[in-house]
């Protein structure tokens, strides 16, 4: 998109860091943005915020683990605005406690992440892409998948394979509408870490998935280390900043950092060596990004 100003911007997640901070972002270059989230009051609270600033807004409480709230979403949308150009599906959520191995995750992990991670995305695409076709105007998609979508190993599954996934229908929507000849440009944003409350994420974990055990608590060292992680991780500020950039220069990938490049690359030369993988694991390697930043080549 080269012209901004005066668009609709559709935003999942927006009530709290990244998201909260592409509103921020897309308000400032002229947008009229529809804050969405599951945190009915957060996202008010973030749409008092944008109009006390100037800022036109609109806030609609939605849960993306459902179809028929992204259907009602984009319905409000419609009818307030009567157009949607920016759709940021971005809501996402880590289900928390100790170190797991594939085997030993509780289903209602996988179907929470699964749910709002996948599922969120496919559902913003099925209710937002049929209606910004017939708009025949130019638009963005941007997903918000991870770093932990392209790298591979043995921790974070339900998170990990969800952002595959993510990754991969992202993929496919940019090349459907491309198929299509469609004037609406995609991005898969795949950060590292961020400073965000995602660490904090079970907070928004539906009742009915809460694992009979409850979720189990971290090692205290591994809830120190990532804590501290996060804090020395890059704002979700400077993130926006890049969307911006990407929706602007119509970029497909958007990675946030190299430090996971090698991964990425071993990953693939193994694919296509035909040869036995060596994966790094994901808190080794954002304890890497993180140290990088800190000592800049
Ligand atoms: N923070 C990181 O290090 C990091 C790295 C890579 C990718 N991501 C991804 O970034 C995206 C944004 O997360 P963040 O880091 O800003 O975390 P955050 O927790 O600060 O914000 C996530 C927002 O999503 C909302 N949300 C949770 N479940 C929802 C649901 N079912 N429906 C609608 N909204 C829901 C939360 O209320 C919250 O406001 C997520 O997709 C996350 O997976 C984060």
């Amino acid at each position: 998109m080269k012209n901004l100003s005066d668009r609709v911007a559709v935003i999942t997640g927006a009530a709290s860091g990244m998201g909260a901070a592409m509103a921020w972002r897309f308000a400032r270059s002229g947008m009229k943005i529809v804050v969405s989230d599951i945190d009915g009051d957060a996202a008010a609270a973030t749409r008092d915020a944008l109009v006390a600033a100037g800022h036109d807004a609109i806030a609609v409480r939605t849960d993306v683990a459902s179809p028929d709230d992204v259907d009602r979403l984009a319905d409000v949308a419609y009818a307030h605005y009567g157009a949607v150009h920016l759709l940021c599906n971005n809501a996402g959520v880590v289900p928390g406690g100790r170190h797991r191995l594939v085997w030993e995750y509780p289903l209602e992990d996988w179907k929470w992440s699964l749910d709002v991670n996948l599922f969120g995305a496919v559902h913003g695409i099925r209710s937002f892409i049929p209606r910004m076709l017939a708009q025949n105007v130019e638009g963005h998609v941007v997903t918000t998948a991870s770093v932990a979508g392209l790298v591979s190993g043995a921790g974070s599954v339900p998170y990990s394979a969800a952002k595959h996934a993510v990754v991969r229908v992202t993929e496919a929507l940019y090349a459907g509408l491309r198929e299509r000849g469609a004037p609406i440009g995609v991005t898969v944003l795949c950060p590292g870490l961020v400073n965000t409350r995602i660490y904090d994420s079970e907070r928004n974990r539906p009742a009915e998935l809460r694992a009979a055990a409850g979720p189990a608590e971290e090692s205290p060292e591994l809830k120190a280390i990532a804590e501290r992680l996060y804090a020395d991780a890059i704002s979700p500020e400077a993130v926006a900043e890049l969307v911006h950039r990407a929706v602007l220069d119509n970029r497909f990938y958007l990675l946030t950092t190299e430090s996971f490049d090698g991964s990425i690359r071993d990953r693939l030369e193994a694919i296509l060596e035909r040869r036995n993988p060596d994966f790094a694991s994901l808190l080794e390697l954002s304890r890497r990004d993180v140290a990088e930043r800190e000592q800049p080549r």
